[in-house]
């Protein structure tokens, strides 16, 4: 495995598995010898963990869905120039769980028909997309009993129900056949050792 700059995200709906499989990635490359740096959206840096506060608590209508997609696409800005683009410039690997594919998904086709505007945004504000997503899709009755059972405080958008998730999982599997090869789509309704097995196998051919 060569090491160099690499930029790999998890994306899926809530409780579908992602915080587990890019820990488990990261947990691997490390033994490996490789230097990973393991974040996540909304957040991965100061300013954007306190934007993320805003966005995942309190009642499901507290923000439109074009006032999400700015804050969302303010708290990436902050990640990218404040975690994601150091680490890639210093030759690491970067792992994260969700970014700029969830905005399509969620702010762009679940919560409101505004892909257009979310790609915009993205193309001006963002624009760097990642060499490798792993899209975990899974049952969203499941995925949804996952995610409530562990109490976070942090259920806003699990809190907007199962069609909202039902949504989210279409959109899921509609980017992850519009935007391939980057994204690859994995069935999470397995054990997490075998995901994460078929994920390695996943990532070293795209490294190598
Ligand atoms: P996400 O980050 O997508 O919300 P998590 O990785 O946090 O999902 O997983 C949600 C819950 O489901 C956690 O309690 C986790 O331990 C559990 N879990 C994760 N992967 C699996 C799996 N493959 N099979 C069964 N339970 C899982
Ligand atoms: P996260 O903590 O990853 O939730 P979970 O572990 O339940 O999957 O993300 C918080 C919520 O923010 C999640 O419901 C998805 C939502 N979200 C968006 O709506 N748009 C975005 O761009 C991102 C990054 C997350």
């Amino acid at each position: 495995m060569v090491k160099r700059a690499f930029f790999v995200t998890f994306e899926g709906i809530d409780g579908s598995g992602k915080s587990t499989q890019a820990r488990l990635l990261a947990d691997r490359l490390r033994e490996l010898g490789l230097d990973v740096v393991l974040t996540r959206e909304p957040g991965g840096s100061p300013g954007a963990e306190e934007i993320r506060r805003l966005l995942v608590q309190g009642a499901p209508h507290r923000w439109s869905p074009e006032t999400e997609i700015l804050l969302f696409t303010a708290a990436r800005r902050d990640h990218l120039e404040n975690t994601i683009d150091p680490a890639l410039a210093a030759g690491k690997i970067v792992i994260s769980d969700r970014y700029a594919d969830s905005t399509r998904v969620y702010q762009g086709v679940a919560r409101a028909d505004l892909g257009g505007l979310v790609d915009q945004l993205h193309h001006l504000m963002i624009a760097r997309e990642p060499d490798l997503t792993l899209v975990i899709d899974m049952d969203p009755a499941q995925a949804l009993e996952r995610g409530l059972g562990r109490n976070s405080g942090e259920d806003r958008f699990e809190d907007f129900g199962l069609g909202f998730q039902q949504a989210l999982r279409q959109g899921f599997l509609a980017l992850a056949r519009r935007a391939a090869p980057r994204t690859v789509l994995i069935d999470g309704n397995r054990t997490p050792e075998v995901i994460a097995a078929e994920i390695a196998g996943i990532f070293d051919r795209a490294t190598k």
